[in-house]
């Protein structure tokens, strides 16, 4: 049989097929348009999404025996409010993860309503890309558009709708809505009455694994596939990354550099970071974890590049990075502001260090060393937890880079290990189609069976001690420049 899994990432969609034994038999991606309507905002149209992964799933599957397709899953880029009228019309764009106009409602949420609280109903705090602060942002600034919220869900269940018309997310992407209680796996009373809205208005809630229903016969019809063809609930990107790296079970680590960086620690048990620097979510495995987010990761790498060197030669330029461990130049990766472990929407990127001999080639590295040392900064809370975690997996397109794998071994001193198939979610969300179609028993079983490290990068450890001084000097450089922050807003 075959299975199909949809990453709804946030620059594009990628769709990838894979049969039973795991084997990948076709990948498309489809590019969407994303807006910043105003600094540190940051906005989608759902329909692109929907409309973007119809055309992929064509194409993705027209080569192939379309009675061998048995599911279909998602893995979502997490947070985004999706908000439908009574009409099923997307009332507004969607305000993305990665968007930071909520500081007075995070602060709000934080202040008045009280970490411990938001803690005790969620298992989380507020961050500004959450999912409640956004609700209250509307409610505040757009009161007709809120008046007309019938249905809210997050990116990849807008897909799942459409696709199958059951109103449905999963317990990992409910989890960042901050709406969630983590711990007993249902709507937080207390947080629906803070941002006055009814349960009737939330999806209904499913294991990652579990099917939600099928294709309507519309969906049918148009993708030349029969109503039979299952759609499995999905998992937020993170979590479906973690099961397409098979990070399954007690304190294994997945990193995932892709617009955003994460790094992500399974857990058999609910457990929450006292201070929630951490999020602490519910695992598509059906376990937990926590997991640190920095908003910019490989952002950073293709805004550099791109936008500022006008180039796309990514090997070329990462050929000329060479001076590991001596790099004089920093690079702060807030490019829209930051989430962990720092919480602050108002952050932004800098480099520091430059002198009249400094290289494009440093600059280069800054930035990639600087996206690591973002990493350590979450791992090194992780530690402080008494998290004993040796090694890491890897996915996301920063992956793909030696270098760049290099530097974070070096940076986190831990054995980083790449993955045959590298493309994270979409991997994971097709496992957990064919979880759900019972082809295994559970998550653990396909992950045992399908995934394989190919190669593993260790840490050097004249490297790492160099690194170790370098990472000193950059922890100081955010608390020297935080109260600047505010004053630049
Ligand atoms: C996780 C997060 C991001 C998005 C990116 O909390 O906000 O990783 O899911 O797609």
């Amino acid at each position: 049989m075959l299975y199909i899994g949809v990453d709804l990432g946030t620059s594009a969609v990628k769709l990838l097929l894979m049969d039973e034994k795991g084997n990948i038999k076709n990948i498309v991606s489809k590019e969407y348009p994303l807006s910043f309507p105003k600094s540190g905002w940051s906005e989608q149209n759902p329909k692109h999404w929907y409309e973007e992964s119809i055309e992929g799933i064509k194409e993705l599957i027209a080569s192939f025996d379309k009675g061998e397709i048995a599911g279909i899953s998602f893995g979502g880029q997490m947070h985004g409010l999706v908000l439908l009228d009574e009409n099923d019309n997307v009332i507004r764009p969607a305000i993305l993860w990665n968007d930071g106009r909520t500081g007075k409602e995070t602060d709000y949420l934080n202040q008045e309503i009280g970490t411990k609280n938001l803690s005790k109903y969620t298992a989380n705090i507020a961050f500004a890309g959450f999912t409640a602060p956004k609700i209250l942002w509307v409610k505040e600034n757009e009161p007709e558009n809120f008046d007309k919220i019938n249905k809210i869900m997050l990116p990849k269940d807008y897909l799942a709708y459409r696709l199958s018309n059951t109103f449905c997310t999963d317990v990992s992407d409910a989890s960042g809505t901050l709406l969630f209680d983590v711990k007993n796996k249902c709507w937080s009373k207390e947080m629906m009455d803070i941002c006055e809205i009814k349960e009737e208005q939330l999806p209904k809630i499913f294991e990652s694994y579990d099917v939600v229903g099928n294709l309507t016969s519309e969906v049918a019809g148009e993708l030349g596939l029969s109503t039979d063809v299952k759609v499995i609930a999905g998992a937020g990107d993170n979590a479906a990354a973690a099961i397409g790296t098979g990070t399954v079970g007690d304190c294994r680590c997945n990193l995932s550099i892709g617009t955003s960086g994460t790094i992500f620690i399974s857990s058999e048990k609910f457990g929450v970071d006292e201070n929630n620097a951490l999020h602490s979510f519910a695992h598509a495995d059906g376990k937990y974890h926590l997991m640190g987010c920095m908003l910019s990761a490989g952002s950073c790498n293709k805004w550099w590049m791109e936008e500022i060197l006008k180039t796309k030669e990514y090997d070329k330029e990462l050929k000329e990075v060479k001076k590991l461990g001596e790099n004089k130049v920093f690079f702060l990766p807030y490019l829209m502001g930051e989430r962990s472990p720092h919480n602050n929407q108002d952050a932004r990127a800098c480099f520091i260090g430059m002198s009249m001999d400094t290289t494009r080639a440093d600059m280069i590295q800054a930035v990639l060393e600087g996206v690591a040392f973002g990493l350590r900064d979450n791992l090194e809370v992780a530690k402080s937890l008494g998290m004993d975690i040796k090694s890491t997996k890897i996915c996301g397109g920063g992956a793909k880079s030696d270098v760049w794998v290099k530097i974070i071994a070096n940076v986190l001193n831990m054995d980083v290990e790449r993955i045959e198939v590298e493309e994270g979610p979409a991997l994971g969300a097709a496992m957990l189609a064919a979880v759900g179609c019972g082809e295994f028993e559970d998550v653990k079983e396909a992950s045992d069976k399908i995934v394989k490290v190919v190669k593993t990068v260790g840490p050097d450890p004249k490297l790492v001690e160099k690194y170790d001084i370098a990472y000193e000097k950059f922890k100081n450089i955010y608390p020297t420049l935080k109260d600047l922050y505010t004053k630049l807003m």
